[in-house]
């Protein structure tokens, strides 16, 4: 049975939604699924753009015959080739002999890397600024390469000003109906799950996505809807999703607050992050979040960190390093490119306490433009009474430094 939506007059979504996948990538948990995005044209010429992951494969076909009730299809446009999204290119192929696929030279190289037949195709190359048409509909091709992969481009229908956008304002969480960003509430049910997505996928290109929004920027008032390639389409509040997109990829903080990441063996470690976050809400510093790295996936840490100007790490000595998962985090935060932040250090060991150290080495050589605060609370085992004027000059700097005194 098909299950489409209807975007505009003669734009439909064809995708599917995925609850059975537990990992995104073989890596991201999505508990509340997640949706491959699709669209068919429905103009003079028949146009689909792009395809979903394998596991989808059936449904889109049911959606696109459904919808093309006896047509051909003319048209195959790839956006961007990872397989949750290019996988279905060389059934589409089989079904619809006749189709001419459109893409970048890289997407038809990755093609053949990844085994698809085009070479029986049509296959029409196009670069940045090329325009096409459809019949009623004349679209331009933008290159976003990095956003996500090399090959990836946004095709925007100036016609009826629908951005084509790729991976970029995409977010993980089925859509189950509802398609459109408007019928649910974002800011509310989504921007978290929307940040991890981003932070997560696309974070380590921060200034590949300004590149695209810059080119975005100069048609902006022309941009009706964005659909992107997971997650609900943008037909109303555009600037709001921006906005977020510009503050995200720039690694500016979304919120001033704390995040309060911790590395605790037996419980000690993780008193003294408590004990940290009573005092700075006793000081006024609500906007505090405590996390234990051990029992939090690093996705959902990384996307926090993304929101947070103000970062604390609290970590027990492990075999005279820093605790094997909040290294991991550490390594997951510079790998993704993670700047512009306030850090501040909780260092335990019974024997050797080394942790603090070792951190704050890391964050000062490894990562850019991050600030360590001076104050560093240190605990031989555990947080005795002796170290409270410690943690409260901790408590008193990391304040200081979200009132911008520091
Ligand atoms: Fe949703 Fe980069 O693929």
């Amino acid at each position: 049975m098909h299950c489409v939506r209807k975007v505009t007059d003669d734009l439909y979504w064809v995708g599917a939604n995925d609850h059975r996948l537990a990992l995104f990538e073989n890596i991201h948990p999505i508990p509340k699924g997640v949706s491959y995005n699709a669209y068919l044209l429905l103009d003079e010429s028949t146009v689909l753009f792009d395809t979903v992951d394998w596991s989808a494969c059936r449904q889109l076909l049911e959606n696109m015959e459904h919808l093309l009730e006896g047509r051909g299809l003319d048209y195959l446009v790839i956006n961007h080739m990872e397989p949750d999204h290019g996988a279905s290119i060389e059934e589409i192929l089989i079904r619809y002999p006749q189709v001419k696929v459109i893409s970048t030279e890289k997407a038809f190289m990755l093609m053949h890397q990844f085994g698809f037949h085009v070479d029986g195709h049509e296959c029409i190359q196009v670069k940045e600024g090329d325009g096409f048409s459809f019949g009623t509909h004349e679209v331009v091709f933008v290159g976003a390469p990095m956003v996500h992969w090399p090959e990836a481009m946004v095709t925007f229908d100036t016609t009826s000003g629908v951005l084509f956008s790729a991976d970029a304002f995409g977010s993980f969480i089925a859509l189950d109906g509802k398609l459109f960003a408007d019928e649910v509430d974002f800011d509310r049910d989504w921007i978290d799950e929307a940040r991890r997505y981003l932070t997560n996928i696309v974070g380590k290109y921060g200034p590949h996505i300004q590149l695209l929004l810059k080119k975005a920027g100069g048609i902006l008032d022309q941009i009706k809807f964005i659909c992107p390639l997971h997650g609900p389409v943008w037909r109303k509040d555009l600037g709001y999703f921006i906005d977020k997109y510009d503050k995200w990829s720039r690694y500016e903080p979304e919120v001033k607050g704390v995040m309060i990441a911790y590395a605790s063996m037996y419980g000690n470690t993780e008193a003294a992050a408590q004990a940290l976050a009573a005092r700075l809400c006793e000081k006024g510093v609500t906007n505090v979040a405590v996390y234990d790295v051990s029992n939090t996936h690093v996705s959902y840490l990384i996307a926090e960190a993304w929101k947070y100007s103000h970062i604390v790490l609290a970590s027990v000595t492990y075999n005279l390093g820093i605790y094997p998962v909040m290294k991991s985090f550490l390594e997951d935060m510079k790998a993704l490119n993670l700047q512009n932040r306030t850090f501040a250090l909780i260092e335990n060991g019974s024997w050797a306490c080394k942790s603090g150290d070792l951190m704050e080495k890391f964050i000062a050589e490894e990562m850019k433009d991050m600030t360590v605060l001076n104050e560093r609370l240190s605990l031989a085992s555990a947080l005795h009474a002796d170290k409270a004027a410690e943690l409260d000059a901790l408590a008193d700097a990391i304040a200081a430094s979200l009132e911008g005194k520091e």
